[in-house]
């Protein structure tokens, strides 16, 4: 399609369809995909099993460099591991979501997860669509396509919650997911590393209203369209 892999971001809050667009656009268009919140759950994970105490900063940038994180980039069946453990389902508990944000703060954890994240793009010889929250901006500012998925918060949550039912028995209610939802948002946004921000060359959709199959349409057109504007080899 192009002179070169294309390289797509996709950045926004959870909630959004980021993951699932993430996905889908990238097994059509038969590029890798990456998703830089599991990288951040897996780091989490790896401190609450080694008891290092996820609200101690120095205690976490302490260790940052130990654990080895690989991401399968398979978007039919993406693969997480930490030295070589199989972590896709330990990362999905309440205990790593309610810690995530306070260690994916830490500079010394953004800095490993981003060299690791930049050797992962740089090396994808089909393209690769990276999800996450500071894509964009600061992990690959040189990206195709920068892309930003928003919806209202009410939406948001009732998508989160029926994620959860579907996969966690017992999984907490809409107001609770709401609520845990808003408090993630604002710690991701309000950190001075590297925060969720749309990037001022990113092009914002707003899923609010739209279902899967559009909003995975809509992206698959605006990557199409970069493809078609860059010099063919
Ligand atoms: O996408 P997710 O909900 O699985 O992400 C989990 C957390 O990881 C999120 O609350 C913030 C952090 N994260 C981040 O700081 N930077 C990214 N690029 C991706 C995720």
């Amino acid at each position: 399609m192009s002179a070169h892999p294309v390289i797509v971001a996709i950045d926004g809050p959870s909630g959004t369809g980021k993951s699932s667009t993430s996905k889908a656009v990238a097994a059509r268009l038969g590029m890798g995909y990456l998703d830089t919140g599991a990288q951040y759950r897996a780091i989490t994970w790896w401190m609450l099993s080694n008891g290092v105490d996820v609200n101690d900063p120095a205690a976490v940038a302490a260790v940052a460099g130990k654990p080895e994180i690989v991401s399968g980039t398979d978007p039919l069946a993406p693969t997480i591991t930490v030295d070589g453990t199989d972590v896709a389902g330990p990362i999905r508990t309440a205990e790593v979501t309610g810690a995530v944000s306070a260690v994916s703060a830490v500079p010394a954890v953004r800095t490993r997860i981003t060299e690791l994240q930049r050797g992962i793009a740089a090396g994808a010889p089909a393209g690769i669509v990276v999800e996450g929250r500071d894509i964009g901006t600061t992990v690959l500012p040189g990206a195709d396509v920068k892309i930003f998925l928003t919806a209202d918060p009410e939406a948001r949550a009732a998508r989160r919650s029926g994620e959860l039912r579907g996969t966690a028995p017992g999984a907490p209610d809409l107001a609770a997911t709401r609520e845990a939802l808003i408090k993630r948002d604002a710690a991701d946004s309000g950190r001075t590393t590297s925060p969720l921000a749309k990037a001022d060359d990113a092009t914002e959709l707003d899923t609010t209203e739209l279902t899967l199959e559009q909003v995975i349409s809509w992206v698959i057109g605006v990557v199409e369209d970069a493809g078609r504007k860059q010099p063919r080899s």
